[in-house]
């Protein structure tokens, strides 16, 4: 009977994985053993500080159901989320940048002409967009799927609010025949992620605020492109520096000015940019 140590015990572990049939699952099984039993030995947990771990994560799971997403929230929040965004997106010229999808994406939003109003009345500062859609080498892309969804003018996404019986300022447009899509809305304002949960208590542990910059978020699809997944932030807000789950990349701050208004009315336009598959 073998006994183990505090070293040996890894290799033991290891030795039990080498009969995984999918070669890939064996890799990733094989480095988790590897990083978490040297987490373990770097940390040298007590028996408490180990049952309050398991307690933790046990908090993440109860606390997640089909609108919540705590796992998601810990990845965002750890900057797991944008480390796999950034191994799988890396920066590529002519292309526009990715960031985190959020927990507030819905699959099917309403469809919508262009030139509505997405707010539907929702109190705020108005902003006209215009964005348009092309290839990495600019050709025009028409009659590609744009969903765009984002806060109000209090910092809640519509799922946050229970008493609306509609989808609020999310949307979907197809591009026109000039590879445009133009709506009216809101200003989005800067939010704080959920964090009355488990994520937020350990925020809190760590003297770290919840905060998001204000964005808009937009996902583009396009048939023959990679479905892109981003967000527009606005210059200026205090939490571009220090957002919660690290999604902000300097190409994707824009100053949502009057550029392209005549009546001073707060205007966004943008060209994405999309990789070919
Ligand atoms: C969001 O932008 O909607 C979001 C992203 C990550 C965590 C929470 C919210
Ligand atoms: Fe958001």
């Amino acid at each position: 009977m073998d006994e183990f140590d505090e070293l040996s015990i890894t290799n033991a572990v290891l030795d039990r994985l080498r009969g995984t049939p999918d070669p890939r699952l064996q890799e990733v099984m094989t480095s988790a053993v590897r990083h978490l039993h040297d987490f373990v030995r770097d940390v040298r947990p007590t028996f408490d500080e180990w049952i309050s771990a398991i307690r933790f994560l046990t908090r993440v799971g109860q606390i997640s159901d089909d609108v919540r997403q705590e796992f998601i929230l810990l990845s965002d929040t750890l900057g797991v989320s944008m480390l796999v965004d950034a191994i799988n997106h890396p920066p590529s010229s002519g292309v526009t940048d990715t960031t985190v999808l959020g927990p507030f994406y819905n699959e099917h939003p309403p469809e919508r002409a262009q030139d509505s109003d997405i707010s539907d009345g929702a109190a705020g500062e108005p902003l006209r967009v215009d964005v348009e859609i092309r290839s990495a080498d600019s050709k025009l892309l028409p009659n590609a799927l744009v969903d765009v969804w984002q806060s109000d003018s209090e910092g809640f996404y519509d799922a946050q609010r229970p008493e609306l019986a509609e989808p609020r300022l999310r949307a979907r447009f197809r591009s026109d025949k000039g590879a445009h899509v133009r709506f009216r809305t809101i200003m989005p304002t800067a939010y704080p992620i959920p964090h009355d949960g488990p994520v937020g208590d350990l925020l809190k542990l760590t003297g770290r605020h919840p905060w998001r910059p204000a964005h808009l978020h937009f996902l583009v699809a396009a048939s023959g492109y990679e479905t892109l997944v981003t967000h527009l932030f606005v210059r200026g807000d205090k939490y571009l520096e220090s957002d919660a789950v690290f999604g902000v990349k300097n190409s994707l701050i824009h100053g949502f000015t009057d550029e392209c208004d005549t009546e001073g009315t707060r205007c966004l336009k943008y060209t994405f940019k999309l990789r070919p598959v």
